[in-house]
């Protein structure tokens, strides 16, 4: 089923025009290019001929051209050219795949749509807020256990402690988790006035504070946090998971906030500390895919959140947080 939803490739930027950028989706290669009309497209990295990765050819004229026997591809993915038989039925076709730009990302869907375009981010279409993209973080861990742990709240004081969390105040107050359909948001599961102590919960934070926190899951593998402490610094985080394979994962994370002093590359250093202080424990859990059997693991209630993403995936029918 992750296969009929978009996920997140690259930064549009990173794809220029007459240029292409090999990456992983759902254990396939894909190759993006840029026409020169500015138009994206993404297509299986993999010659129809003999298997080669296209994105080690060139694009000429809004062709793609193989680097092996030279064959060419429209930009339908249809062959135009077989240099060494001119004369050769032109039949073969790479695989085509949707593909569209929004939040300043590229996202690719490889199946048939199951939703008309990316999840609902109503943060970034604010103008109060600046944006600034984190990541990619690459994991060796399956999407979901990264969304858990984004979801994770009890883990501040251990894992991020002196910034999230505080080994003095480690207890997390109650708070309950619903189902939500709204226009804005779209559809899902959040939970809404989470309350943690944080001694520095932004970059441009000065002191320790009580943080309301908001989570939302509006995919299977996309979830937004949004932060409200007492100062008037507000600040959503949505973190866009690529699934590489059913156990490697690469991060995107888009932050959109009215902190305006930072400059990008400090807050996104402060992101930085932050997952690179999760990616040892995420690539130590184990199984990487995520249990759905319920009593597979010990749970508590504060883990309620985590919980409820279970079921939510169970509902999506992705069993054991996987792939198909
Ligand atoms: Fe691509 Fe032969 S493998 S042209
Ligand atoms: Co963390």
């Amino acid at each position: 089923m992750l296969l009929n939803d978009w996920h997140p490739v690259a930064l549009s930027t990173q794809v220029t025009a007459g240029a292409m950028l090999a990456t992983d989706l759902l254990e396939t290669c894909v190759v993006l290019w840029r026409d020169s009309g500015g138009v994206l497209h993404a297509w299986e990295d993999r010659c129809p001929h003999r298997g080669t990765r296209l994105s080690m050819g060139a694009v000429r004229d809004d062709t793609l051209t193989c680097p092996y026997h030279g064959w060419t591809f429209g930009k339908e993915g249809r062959c135009t050219r077989i240099p060494a038989l001119p004369e050769a039925p032109l039949k073969a076709q790479v695989n085509v795949y949707h593909v569209q730009e929004l939040y300043g990302l590229a996202w690719v869907c490889l199946g048939t749509p199951a939703h008309a375009g990316p999840p609902a981010f109503p943060e970034f279409g604010d103008a109060q807020l600046r944006k600034v993209w984190c990541g990619p973080y690459d994991v060796r861990s399956s999407a979901p256990r990264i969304i858990e742990n984004f979801l994770d709240m009890a883990h501040f004081a251990f894992v991020h402690e002196g910034i999230l969390g505080d080994q003095q105040h480690p207890v997390i107050p109650d708070y309950s988790v619903e189902t939500f359909d709204e226009a804005e948001y779209g559809s899902g599961v959040w939970a809404r006035q989470c309350h943690a102590f944080q001694p520095q919960a932004s970059k441009a934070a000065t002191g320790g504070s009580d943080i309301e926190y908001t989570y939302r899951v509006v995919r299977p593998l996309t979830a937004v946090l949004t932060k409200h402490p007492p100062d008037s610094i507000r600040e959503a985080i949505a973190l866009l998971l690529q699934p590489l394979t059913e156990t490697t994962t690469r991060a995107w994370i888009i932050l959109a906030l009215n902190d305006f002093t930072s400059s990008d590359d400090a807050l996104r250093a402060f992101q930085d500390t932050i997952f690179l202080q999760d990616l040892p424990i995420l690539e130590s859990q184990h199984p990487a895919r995520l249990p759905l059997t319920p009593g597979a693991e010990v749970s508590v209630a504060c883990d309620r959140m985590s919980l409820a993403y279970r079921s939510y995936l169970k509902q999506q029918n992705l069993q054991y947080g996987v792939i198909r």
